[in-house]
């Protein structure tokens, strides 16, 4: 236990943490160079696309140092809010954090909130300057926010640059100097905390574990604390660049452990891992993560329903994060209700669902969850706008609201507060990292960020604001139920839960934007929005009578079979509502009106 170090990173998206990871595992002799290839840490096709680490991982280092063999952890943490579950869990398993920072850049909001969360589990916190290469780096400017920040000596700072692999032998020297050995009761009960989990389509899932009292064995029995359910221990290991099974793994260290479980939902990450014969307590910190943003997920052809059903129980096979169940929409036909961590979660089911299954699919307007108090007392979640209580019904609707914190250079300030206040926010705090640059909080509703928030911060501010947020609780709200109808006929697929004093402006500009993405028919199309009986919005889209293949000149056959061709795969895409024809682009306009 004494030569044991564990130890994460924390770093703003392209801050450098993965190219870092690289040169620590490369420096101890865990990987050469040809090996590395790629950066290893982030393995899977999508996370390299979207350029964030999705999952965590683990990857055990042995570096020597004065003569003695040290045993170095790496925990992987992921970089987006959406995972800040995950980010809590891989922290919880290290007694010590890197805190990576762009010598160019600066500290971000993800930076600082998941720098708080490794200060309340008692961290011990090495800042790391890096790129100190860049010729625009502000190593001086940049440290003296770190210093403010934690608080430590300017020389604890240390200089690096992952690109050209320098200050990696300082920052390992540090990872065992600075960073305490873990504790624990050797002989305790077993009692090791799951942070995270793979799922491997061959020996069922992976799952990283830290054990913090007694250890594991290969071959034992144990029992999942939150579950109850039982397993055996059919092989446990450490993660090298390979899984390395071992025999046992003792307090303190970080392992994996497959026991064939087949189905993400058995494994969450929190849960504690304990032996049947002589079980301990829940690691203390565990909670079900809960769906944020609610959306429905329909199959673009109605006859791909069931296979749409198999790729969704495929996905929950290896995401216990997302949930589901059926739903139907008069519109779309069969589909499914899905709640996911958040937007980006949402987007990544949405590509994993074109990509790894090959549907193309219809996404309905995403929603938050609410809560409706009705006149007879009793309480309901609503997590799709068909599920809202007719008025007569209603006492009173609460919504989910969250503290918003916000990075930027000092010259946006005021674009962001009026963005802020435009999405019902209250400014709660502001305060000067350095003369240039702004830390604000915000208090404000979760249904306003779920759209095109944070493009809008990042459009409005160049690309330099950052943001974090987290949950605060429920607040009363006056929300309506909008509906679209299509020459009469209600488009449930288009329903939107929205707070009444934007409603009307959001039906309007919904009215306009499907003016725009619903072609011309034959016969005019009136595009309406009510709430309740009441229409708030208008727009008519003109009939036209002539065939396309009339503009085709001359009897030039393969150029009309083209159009042709090109007009059936258009109309793959499209729905009927009623007699119109509406394209796919259509149900998601409402992520796309300001
Ligand atoms: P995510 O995985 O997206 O969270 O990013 P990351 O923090 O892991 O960053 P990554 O290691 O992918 O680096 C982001 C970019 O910065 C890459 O283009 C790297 O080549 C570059 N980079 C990393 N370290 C350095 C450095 O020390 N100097 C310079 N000049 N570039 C660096």
């Amino acid at each position: 236990m004494e030569n044991i170090r564990n130890f994460c990173i924390i770093a703003h998206i392209d801050h450098g943490k993965s190219t870092l990871a690289d040169r620590l595992l490369e420096f101890t002799g865990t990987l050469n160079e040809r090996q590395m290839e790629a950066q290893v840490l982030d393995n899977m096709d999508l996370e390299k696309e979207k350029g964030i680490t999705i999952k965590a991982h683990a990857i055990q280092m042995n570096y020597k140092l004065d003569g003695k063999e040290y045993i170095l952890n790496l925990i992987d943490t992921p970089g987006h809010v959406d995972f800040s579950y995950e980010v809590s869990r891989s922290i919880a398993a290290c007694e010590g954090a890197l805190l990576i920072v762009d010598a160019s850049q600066g500290i971000e909001a993800q930076t600082i909130s998941n720098l708080y969360l490794a200060l309340e589990h008692d961290l011990e916190i090495i800042p790391v300057l890096n790129k100190i290469d860049l010729p625009h780096a502000m190593p001086e400017e940049v440290t003296d926010e770190i210093v403010d920040l934690i608080g430590c000596k300017r020389e604890d700072v240390i200089h690096a640059s992952a690109k050209e692999g320098k200050g990696i032998e300082d920052i390992l020297k540090a990872v065992v100097h600075r960073v305490r050995a873990p504790k624990g009761n050797p002989n305790g009960s077993l009692q090791a905390m799951i942070f995270d989990s793979v799922f491997n389509s061959f020996r069922g899932i992976e799952i990283y574990f830290r054990v913090f009292n007694g250890s594991i064995r290969k071959g034992d029995r144990i029992k999942f604390v939150s579950t109850g359910q039982e397993y055996n221990a059919d092989e446990i290991g450490v993660l090298k660049l390979d899984k390395q099974p071992k025999n046992e793994i003792g307090v303190g260290n970080v392992g994996y452990l497959i026991s064939g479980i087949k189905v993400a939902s058995e494994v969450h990450v929190g849960d504690t891992i304990t032996s049947i014969v002589n079980p301990a307590e829940s690691v203390k910190g565990f909670e079900q993560v809960k769906p944020m943003v609610f959306a429905g997920i329909y199959p673009v052809e109605t006859s791909e329903f069931e296979e749409l059903r198999d790729a969704m129980e495929k996905l929950q096979l290896n995401d216990a994060s997302l949930v589901w169940e059926l739903e139907t929409s008069a519109a779309l036909g069969f589909g499914f209700r899905c709640g996911f961590l958040g937007m980006l979660h949402m987007e990544i089911i949405q590509e994993r669902l074109e990509r790894e299954f090959n549907m193309t699919v219809i996404t309905t307007v995403p929603s938050v969850q609410f809560k409706a108090y009705l006149t007879d007392g009793s309480e309901i979640s609503i997590n799709a706008p068909s599920e809202m209580p007719d008025p007569t019904r209603l006492d009173r609707i609460e919504e989910p609201f969250i503290k918003a914190q916000i990075i930027s250079k000092a010259e946006y300030i005021g674009p962001i507060i009026t963005l802020c206040m435009d999405k019902r926010g209250i400014i709660k705090n502001q305060n000067y990292l350095t003369t240039d640059r702004v830390e604000m909080s915000f208090e404000m509703p979760l249904s306003e960020i779920v759209f095109d928030f944070f493009d809008k911060l990042k459009s409005i501010s160049r690309g330099y604001a950052s943001l974090d947020y987290h949950l605060i609780g429920f607040r009363e709200s006056d929300m309506v139920k909008l509906d679209v109808m299509l020459n009469g006929d209600k488009v449930d697929a288009l329903s939107a839960i929205v707070h009444r004093g934007k409603s009307h402006d959001w039906g309007r500009k919904l009215c306009e934007k499907l003016k725009e993405l619903i072609p011309r028919h034959m016969f005019e199309v009136a595009i309406q929005a009510a709430i309740g009986q009441k229409i708030v919005a208008r727009e008519t889209i003109s009939a036209i009578r002539k065939n396309v293949i009339a503009k085709c000149y001359g009897g030039d056959i393969s150029r009309k079979r083209k159009l042709l061709e090109k007009q059936k795969k258009g109309k793959k895409r499209m729905r009927q509502i009623g007699t119109v024809e509406v394209p796919q682009e259509a149900f998601m306009a409402v992520l796309k009106i300001d």
